[in-house]
């Protein structure tokens, strides 16, 4: 934990470690966008419920925050929840595997994709062949 002048305010930098201690049935913190979140009094109110704050818990939320295209009413409320930023030598930490496995998962299905009709091809030249040797 430390404080950094930017823009002529203190911003408290909180490591990955202490925010996932927040997480427990007193508290919820969450983190969108580097962003630390104490939506401890917000659970009851947020219109997409508690359950999935608490899931998101001690964590990283930006994925979730942003596939539910949340209002800019909503962008401002949370904003109202800012208690902090994720140290910066933890934000590398919070890049999901996913993200990296998504490329081979791609050329995986691409290599299948061009395998069955060039066997099939393959297959109907050598019908051809066969069928027009027999004829001569
Ligand atoms: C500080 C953080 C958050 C705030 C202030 C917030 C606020 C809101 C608000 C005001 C709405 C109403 C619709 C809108 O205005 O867009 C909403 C809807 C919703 N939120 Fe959040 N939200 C937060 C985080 C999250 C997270 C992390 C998730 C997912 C894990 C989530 C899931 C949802 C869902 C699913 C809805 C849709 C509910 C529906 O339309 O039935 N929210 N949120």
């Amino acid at each position: 934990m430390e404080d950094k002048a930017k823009n002529g305010q203190s911003v408290k930098y909180y490591r990955l470690s202490e925010i996932e201690e927040r997480n427990s049935f007193k508290s919820t913190w969450i983190i969108i966008n580097h962003k630390v979140f104490d939506v401890t009094k917000f659970l009851e109110e947020h219109p997409g419920g508690e359950e999935v704050l608490r899931e998101q818990a001690g964590g990283d939320a930006t994925e979730s925050f942003e596939d539910v295209g949340h209002s800019s009413d909503a962008r401002e409320m949370a904003a109202t929840f800012v208690v902090g930023e994720l140290h910066p030598d933890d934000r590398p930490k919070m890049v999901k595997p996913s993200e990296s496995l998504a490329n081979p998962v791609v050329e995986t299905s691409s290599w299948t994709n061009w395998l069955i009709p060039a066997l099939a091809a393959a297959f109907v030249t050598l019908l051809y062949r066969l069928y027009t040797s027999e004829e001569e």
